[in-house]
């Protein structure tokens, strides 16, 4: 599924209908430059689960969690993982067998995530400064019913 935004507003739209859509379990993989609105989508999503607090970039704590709308929800940022290895003991790997909610940046880094995420979405800047074109697919069953939803449906780009 491919999506036009020209404005934060249109990406944050799309993240509260995604929330709305949301099946947990559920692993999405952000994908995209630095930049390209990754962070920006995670903060709308958890704003539309009720989470009324901050929303650091984990870039340096590599996880963060919440929980709103009866929901484990972990942030994940990979920019700066060396190695998996680095994910031991910050319990992200057992929450992959949990009914939590992962939204991964930069899964590329970590390759078991890749094999385990059920959406991928690919951010790309568009030709003005608030433009962004979103390239959703499904990687597993889950994440096809995912797309299926009316709630995505409606705001897709139409071809
Ligand atoms: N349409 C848009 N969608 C998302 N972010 C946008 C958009 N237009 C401008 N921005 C800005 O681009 C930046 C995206 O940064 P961020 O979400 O941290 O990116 P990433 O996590 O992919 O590195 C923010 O400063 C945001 O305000
Ligand atoms: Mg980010």
């Amino acid at each position: 599924m491919l999506f036009d935004f020209a404005t934060q507003d249109q990406t944050e739209a799309h993240a509260a209908a995604t929330a709305r859509a949301l099946d947990a379990p559920c692993v999405f993989a952000l994908r995209g430059p630095l930049g390209a609105g990754k962070t920006t989508w995670v903060r709308a999503f958890l704003r539309a689960l009720g989470h009324d607090g901050v929303v650091p970039s984990p870039t340096y704590t590599l996880v963060e969690p919440y929980e709103a709308d009866g929901l484990k929800i972990w942030h994940v940022d990979l920019y700066r993982l060396q190695d998996p290895l680095e994910l031991e003991g910050l319990g992200v790997r057992e929450l992959l067998d949990g009914n939590a909610v992962m939204l991964v940046e930069w899964p590329e880094r970590w390759p078991e995530i890749e094999t385990r995420s059920d959406i991928s979405l690919d951010f790309r800047h568009g030709a003005s400064e608030s433009a962004r074109q979103l390239k959703m697919d499904a990687a597993s069953e889950r994440g096809q019913g995912l797309l299926g939803r009316a709630e995505l449906r409606k705001i897709e780009t139409q071809t």
